[in-house]
């Protein structure tokens, strides 16, 4: 005991000079990336280490490796679209087994669900270690907390070929897809129209550690003056990975041990695609779209795709290494065809990622082989439970992953608005003098942010009673035009008397517990502090009841909130997070939960900002770091803590992109730059590319110099402003792309393979993308001192400059260079589309709720062209009672039109206030680009709506040196909601 005191005693003097060491560092040097070795590697965490060295050893043993994974058929049974089974797992040469249940459901979907357990530890046959209290089963909620739909089961699946040694079952559409089950070795093997295109366990590395009791070595007793055990242990030659048991039973990083009260457990499976060169999603990393292998060579990773949710600060770039949120959701992508397996496991995963070539079939003359994506998926414990997806299209796979996570909620309207955000601004005076500055300089924006310099000594829910004397009084400010506050509110309770939040947390038992059972204490921004667990849903609750208006005092209507830290982070905890072996709600170890947990945080403030006031029912919107499969239902995510640098703004486009592709593409990174003081050009390019993220905000360390776009100086803050202005203008689009993100889940922002999946070579591209479905083709500029760019084109569609009109000279699968001069954006519009703005020039988007539009028509190479406008209140759910309006613009033979898109009778429905108002709303100017010389001595056209018929003035323009040919129709004066058209005969 004494020793071990020591121990304690000395590795806390150790702490605190290695603090002190790091204070100083921090003072002199400036801001350095990630400390690396803060964060495990995959040879640091037991379970990954294990289970690659059991893939090298297969692939060592190739054709002779057998998998110890059989079905036995006698208990094997397909009824009701279920297939289940028990596969028997060999575990010693004496032939002794145990036995995991399977079951594989084929969904009304078409998606097909393979989930196995360990019957043992379902029984709760299993003794845990320690004394622990922790659930004995493999954690079985995740489904609870990220699935909200689409399991109903197919029941037309039906068995085509039952064997003693396999079975094959055809479901989804048409009974295109084929589940072939074969039992020994087992495998799964998913066909599409006959043809392979995912298989499960095809290299045989699937891997569920089964629940062994210890057997207890026994210690040899120390003699004097004999080295302890653990100094032996380094010097004994180092056992086969296979064979080491040394991380079962515990396990230590960074100074912290963890107990593992239920020995090994992992999970973890081989997944190849078959003739899939790229793959897509897993995120959250920073890294390119198109994911790289990640087992060494040249230019590759050597480190799996780690996703485990980490407060990882100053984040390396061009790597697998995990950052704060994580989606366990990957698509692969071939010429025509796209599939995708989601991976519900909510603990601690690694993805190797490999790509091998095909043996090359001597009969097939001149084809040349295929490239498989061979994925190696290893979580620390839990449930494997495995969604397959077909396709055969991106849209098809983001539509059945939607039915079961769900979709983007429909935001705020003003939350697709610009939000001026940094760390911190000081007093409700420096808030209000912000805010008129951005008017005085005619800049928009939505919303200022306060970070958590606000509170009361990092107490969430109250003021720093100094510096915020009157908060309400900054909130009637700001809502005089318009305007939002957000204010910080993290998952750590400050643990100190007298603060009625703490205390309520305590005395009501809601915190997260130690393994011992009690409230664990933690450090993070204020000190020592207790974590809400919001698993409990006592905690929801009660989590609820801090945000109403009597209780949050000082705030009103117009705060929303932001949720950071809740990955969650824990300054010194294991890698920067809680220990494993900490208890939440229902006994479950934070091992088992650890990816959920910031969900589960997001979804408390969630309900919480839903109830605010009685009879008070708005969208909230909230702010997440961490997040998993699920979360884009509850609020935006941005990509944390980056640099002002060239090579984050850069970064910052295939992350956003990656967000888009996994479901939740409410997603924008911190523009300017979080650490470090942005030049003045970076800060314009990062501006303009920020006016593409679907959140876009500017956001700023504590360190670092004030940079809200007033302070620069001149070029610079007339580019910013118009960034700014065109985001505004395009507000309409933007919104109509969130309504598509909110009805079947598709990117708001989205990239080549998922616009054009017949187009190879647009796979590998992710600094470019279209915006929803308008047609704009954007390529911000992302390096220093660039004027020009090329724009890869996927089509053979005509393609139009977005600010000259004109007709450019692109062909498709070419690249096309374009001009960049620092202010301008590379924004191309495609033909064939229409797309919505709102162009008079105002400070929030609230002050345009009500303008009129202008109609943007790209004629395409057809002379057609065809759009949307969704547009609602932006704030109720009324839009669920009927009250929005969704138009389709339709350019066809010389009439446009616009009628209601989903066919409806609109004047059936009965209007509300909003509805009403829009009545006066009307689209005030067409802008036809592409327009056919033919009208070149048009003067007028006729407009024709509700009844009446009116000429209105045509002015067209020819193309000439500087812009393409176009034509404006002025005054056209049809109201938004009401079926109009235009003839231009
Ligand atoms: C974290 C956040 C950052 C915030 C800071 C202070 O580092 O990522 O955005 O400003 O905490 O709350």
């Amino acid at each position: 005991m004494a020793g071990a005191g020591m121990k304690n005693y000395l590795s806390s003097r150790w702490t605190i000079f290695l603090c002190l060491l790091t204070v100083l560092c921090s003072l002199f040097t400036p801001a350095v990336s990630v400390k690396e070795n803060d964060f495990k590697k995959c040879h640091q965490s037991g379970f990954c280490k294990r289970n690659r060295a059991y893939a090298d050893n297969a692939a060592a043993l190739g054709s002779s490796w057998k998998t110890p994974y059989k079905i036995s058929p006698e208990l094997a049974s397909f009824k009701d679209g279920q297939f289940q089974a028990t596969i028997i797992k060999t575990i010693d040469e004496q032939g002794n087994t145990v036995q995991l249940p399977l079951t594989v459901s084929f969904l009304k979907s078409g998606t097909a669900r393979v989930s196995v357990d360990e019957k043992k530890r379902q029984e709760k046959d299993i003794e845990l270690r320690h004394n622990s209290k922790a659930r004995k089963e493999r954690y079985n909620e995740a489904e609870k907390w990220a699935i909200v739909g689409g399991l109903d089961i197919d029941t037309d699946a039906k068995v085509s070929h039952e064997s003693k040694t396999d079975i094959k079952i055809q479901y989804g559409p048409n009974s295109a897809f084929e589940a072939h089950i074969t039992y020994e070795p087992y495998s799964i093997e998913f066909k599409r129209d006959g043809a392979t295109q995912i298989k499960l366990n095809d290299r045989g590395l699937m891997n569920l550690e089964h629940w062994r009791p210890r057997i207890e070595k026994p210690t040899p007793e120390k003699k004097e003056g004999e080295e302890s055990q653990e100094e032996k242990k380094e010097e004994t030659p180092e056992v086969s990975p296979l064979e080491d048991d040394s991380t079962w039973w515990d396990e230590a990083f960074g100074g912290n041990t963890d107990s593992k009260p239920r020995g090994p457990e992992s999970v973890a499976l081989d997944i190849t695609f078959f003739g899939y060169e790229h793959v897509y999603g897993i995120p959250e990393h920073a890294g390119p779209l198109s994911l790289k292998e990640t087992r060494g060579g040249e230019g590759n990773y050597a480190e799996p795709y780690r996703l485990y949710n980490s407060d990882v600060f100053e984040y390396i770039l061009d790597s697998p290494m995990t950052l704060y949120g994580a989606i366990p959701f990957m698509q692969a992508q071939r010429k025509d065809s796209t599939v995708g397996v989601f991976w519900l496991n909510a603990a601690e995963t690694w993805i190797d990622i490999t790509r091998a070539k095909e043996s090359k079939n001597p009969l097939a003359l001149g084809a040349s082989p295929k490239t498989n994506t061979q994925t190696h998926w290893i979580s620390e414990n839990g449930l494997m439970d495995v969604f397959v997806f077909l396709g055969p299209t991106p849209r098809d796979i983001t539509k059945s992953y939607a039915e079961l996570t769900g979709t983007t909620a429909l935001p705020q309207e003003f939350s697709l608005g610009y939000h001026q955000c940094r760390w911190n601004y000081v007093s409700d005076d420096d808030v209000k003098e912000v805010d008129r500055k951005m008017d005085r300089y005619h800049i928009p924006y939505d919303v200022i942010w306060l970070d958590i310099e606000y509170t009361d000594d990092k107490k969430y829910f109250t003021w720093d009673k100094d510096m915020f004397k009157d908060p309400i009084s900054m909130g009637k400010h700001l809502d005089n035009h318009g305007r939002k506050l957000v204010t910080i509110i993290d998952p750590h309770i400050k643990n100190v008397g007298g603060y009625h939040v703490s205390e309520e947390l305590k005395s009501k038992g809601l915190a997260v517990k130690n393994k011992d059972g009690n409230d664990f204490d933690g450090w993070c921004w204020p000190g020592s502090s207790h974590w809400i667990d919001a698993f409990n849903p006592a905690a929801i609750k009660w989590w609820t009841s801090l945000f109403k208006y009597d209780a949050f005092k000082g705030t009103m209507e117009n705060t929303f909130i932001w949720n950071d830290m809740n990955e969650p982070s824990v300054f010194n905890g294991p890698e920067v997070t809680m220990p494993k072996d900490n208890l939440h709600y229902g006994d479950w170890e934070h091992r088992d939960v650890h990816n959920i947990n910031g969900m589960t945080f997001h979804n408390a403030t969630y309900e919480a900002l839903l109830s605010r006031k009685k009879g008070e029912l708005r969208r909230p919107f909230i702010l997440t770091r961490s997040f998993y499969a699920g979360s884009q239902r509850l609020g935006a995510m941005w990509t944390g803590d980056n640099q002002a640098s060239w090579e984050h703004l850069a970064a910052s486009i295939p992350m956003v992109l990656a967000q888009g592709i996994s479901g939740f593409p409410f997603a924008g990174a911190d523009v300017g730059g979080f650490f470090g003081n942005p030049e003045l050009e970076l800060q314009s390019r990062w501006f303009q590319a920020g006016a593409f993220y679907p959140f876009f905000r500017g956001h700023a360390h504590i360190d670092a110099r004030r940079r809200e776009p007033f302070l620069l100086a001149e070029p610079y803050r007339s580019i910013i402003t118009s960034a700014l202005r065109l985001r505004y203008s395009l507000l309409p689009s933007w919104y109509t792309a969130f309504y598509h993100a909110n009805r079947d889940g598709s990117p708001i922002i989205r990239p080549l393979y998922w616009t054009h999946p017949s187009e190879e070579g647009g796979f590998g591209i992710d600094d470019q993308f279209f915006v929803g479905s308008t047609g704009l083709l954007v390529k911000p500029i992302v390096e220093k001192e660039k004027t020009s760019t090329d724009i890869y084109i996927p089509d053979g569609e005509v393609y139009y400059d977005y600010f000259n009109y004109k007709k450019l000279p692109t062909s498709k699968g070419k690249r096309l260079t374009v001009n960049a001069p620092l202010e301008a954006i590379p924004i191309l519009i495609q033909g064939g589309h229409i797309f919505p703005r709102r162009d008079t020039p105002r400070r929030s988007s609230q002050l345009m709720k009500f303008d009129d539009y202008t109609l943007v028509v790209a004629v395409g190479n057809n002379g057609e062209a065809e759009g949307e406008l969704y547009v609602d209140d932006g704030d109720s759910f009324d839009y669920e009672k009927d009250q929005y309006i969704h138009r389709t613009f339709k350019l066809e033979g010389s009439t446009l039109t616009s009628t209601d898109a989903e066919s409806r009778d609109t004047k059936k429905i009965k209007e509300g206030d909003w509805l009403k108002k829009m009545r006066n709303v009307a689209v005030d100017k067409i802008i036809v680009v592409g327009a056919p010389s033919s009208w070149a001595n048009k003067k007028e056209v006729v407009v024709e709506s509700e009844g009446n018929k009116a000429s209105v003035p045509l002015t067209y323009h020819k193309a000439d040196g500087n812009r393409g040919a176009f034509a404006v129709i002025g005054r056209v004066g049809a109201k938004i909601g009401a079926d109009w058209s235009v003839s231009f005969a």
